[in-house]
């Protein structure tokens, strides 16, 4: 199996102090930073726009891990990657051309992802597999932090860990939402590779280091 990389998510950091919280995942283990751009539109809250995370671009230097909650979603791509995005993902509910998105993403040098809804099918994305480096599953339904778990996505991880390796493909699956303690080895279980969490690692039982620790454990 592969190594199981964490990306917290900042949606749960103190704002107040958002480029000390940013600075305390840089020794903590964490391997990717999660931001979730959200419009008040295609989901119903609303957080960062590009100025924001340039700012924060500046307190680390792990990959920042962009899913874009945003319809529509191409025109804002550019200003993601020059903000410091390094993986930009979107939903193809987001998009009227989802090939175009890939290249608009691919032509700003960074990797890309496509996110699919709990009630998403996996077949939207089947023919782009081979263009995409990574597939966000959400175990919630996307906007808020702090939601139930939904158990029945890990169907959706458990079919494209397969698809992965019966056709060799490249790509990571990421699984974001309600991940916890309890829910964090189901997902790895069923085949997820990067555990996206927010709520349990900078609300959790202890710091930020030790969270993170333990969501790895299987
Ligand atoms: C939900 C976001 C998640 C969220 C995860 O729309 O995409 O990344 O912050 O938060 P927790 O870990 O609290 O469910
Ligand atoms: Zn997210």
């Amino acid at each position: 199996m592969n190594q199981i990389k964490i990306s917290p998510s900042i949606l749960s950091c103190d704002f107040s102090e958002i480029g000390s919280e940013i600075e305390k995942l840089n020794n903590s283990g964490a391997d990717l930073i999660h931001i979730d751009v959200m419009d008040g539109h295609f989901v119903p809250n609303l957080t960062f726009g590009p100025p924001v995370i340039s700012k924060i671009r500046k307190c680390s230097k792990l990959p920042f891990d962009v899913h874009l909650m945003i319809s529509p979603v191409e025109k804002y791509i550019q200003d993601y990657a020059n903000a410091g995005a390094d993986i930009i993902t979107f939903h193809p509910e987001a998009t009227d051309n989802i090939q175009r998105t890939i290249d608009v993403i691919k032509s700003c040098g960074k990797k890309v992802g496509i996110s699919l809804n709990p009630e998403t099918p996996s077949t939207v994305i089947e023919n782009y597999l081979r263009k995409i480096d990574l597939i966000l599953i959400m175990s919630v339904n996307p906007g808020f932090a702090g939601q139930k778990f939904m158990p029945e996505v890990l169907e959706k991880v458990k079919f494209f860990r397969s698809k992965i390796k019966n056709e060799n493909l490249n790509i990571d699956i990421e699984i974001d939402g309600g991940i916890d303690f309890k829910t964090a080895p189901l997902a790895i279980k069923a085949g997820a590779n990067i555990l996206v969490s927010g709520t349990t690692i900078f609300k959790g039982e202890n710091n930020i280091s030790e969270n993170i620790k333990n969501l790895r454990k299987q």
